[in-house]
């Protein structure tokens, strides 16, 4: 057993240059799909879910496979986590019986608890606060299409007081780019995320800017993105929210401030006609289906890293 496990819980968990060195290794693992195998035995991953999932449950089932791992999914209506079972008596559970433990939950205390109580690399598959794992896909997907990451202007509008907006503003500037969050009144990032990326920003050149003036955010962006207006859990304030969100779409005549050779990200699932129009989505610069794609190499990438930052595998290109 090792006492330098590391967890992948926030997108401030990994440094620039371990970010970087993450997003290498993703690229390589794309480029080899079958050579990497830090869970070759097999060992098992559990993968939870609180909340509904495609491309995470898929992804992740499928880049534990391809490194010789064996997934196991757990729905948490099935299991006793969370219900009839305490998260850190679970956590010591589990430790013991698989390599690494993926959860996609509610409450980001949650996985904090998970992680202080395992003593093998613990993952956010998406709580209420964040999506890590989907912005290093998103990171990937932005360096294939423009070469690099710092330095380059990302506008996100739309709900920006959920998790996608929340890990945009971390990971972007831990990339050194300069993020630009446009929402309502009430649907900003809190104070504590502005506060905690500006000094991010400090350490990597990247800068922040949370507005309520969709232009301002987009005006010569580089990547443009955006995420539903009803994240799981929120189904209650739909028609609410439908109309909040109004003036932050992107469609056409917010595409027109960006750069003219901006790419549009998306993390799916995309409701066409509210956070994005179908011909934006549906259009030359759109790169969500790649985005999606991306997931299972970034996230090959991060269990791969963890594991070897852990000392519980050795992986090739991990110092
Ligand atoms: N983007 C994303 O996390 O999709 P799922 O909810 O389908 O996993
Ligand atoms: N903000 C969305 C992301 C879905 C992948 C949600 O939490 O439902």
């Amino acid at each position: 057993m090792t006492n330098n496990v590391r967890h992948f819980l926030t997108d401030l968990d990994l440094t620039q240059a371990e970010q970087t060195e993450v997003l290498d290794l993703a690229v390589a693992m794309k480029k080899d799909k079958y050579g990497y195998k830090p869970y070759a035995g097999p060992q098992t991953v559990a993968v939870f879910f609180d909340k509904t999932s495609t491309r995470t449950r898929v992804s992740f089932a499928a880049g534990i496979a391809e490194l010789g791992g064996s997934p196991l999914i757990i729905n948490s209506t099935e299991s006793q986590l969370g219900h009839k079972e305490s998260i850190s008596d679970s956590a010591k559970v589990l430790e013991r019986m698989v390599s690494t433990i993926v959860w996609r939950t509610y409450a980001q205390a949650g996985l904090e608890e998970m992680a202080e109580n395992s003593n093998v690399p613990v993952i956010n598959a998406l709580s209420d606060d964040y999506h890590p794992c989907q912005l290093l896909a998103d990171l990937l997907t932005v360096r294939e299409h423009k070469g690099t990451l710092a330095g380059l202007s990302m506008a996100y509008l739309g709900d920006s007081a959920n998790n996608m907006a929340n890990s945009y503003l971390l990971a972007g500037v831990t990339a050194g780019m300069h993020v630009r969050i446009a929402g309502p009144e009430g649907y900003l990032p809190a104070a504590g995320i502005i506060a905690a990326a500006e000094a991010r920003a400090a350490e990597t050149g990247g800068s922040v800017l949370v507005t309520t003036d969709a232009a301002a955010a987009l005006a010569g962006a580089d990547v443009v993105a955006t995420d539903t207006w009803v994240s799981m859990g929120q189904e209650d304030e739909k028609a609410q929210r439908m109309e909040l969100f109004r003036d932050y779409a992107v469609d056409a005549a917010a595409m027109v401030h960006a750069a003219g050779d901006a790419i549009v990200l998306h993390c799916l699932p995309a409701y066409r006609g509210y956070e994005i129009s179908a011909d934006v989505i549906d259009g030359p610069q759109s790169v969500v289906f790649d985005e999606a794609e991306n997931r299972v190499h970034a996230q090959k990438a991060i269990m791969a890293w963890l594991m070897a930052k852990s000392d519980l595998a050795d992986v090739a290109g991990v110092a």
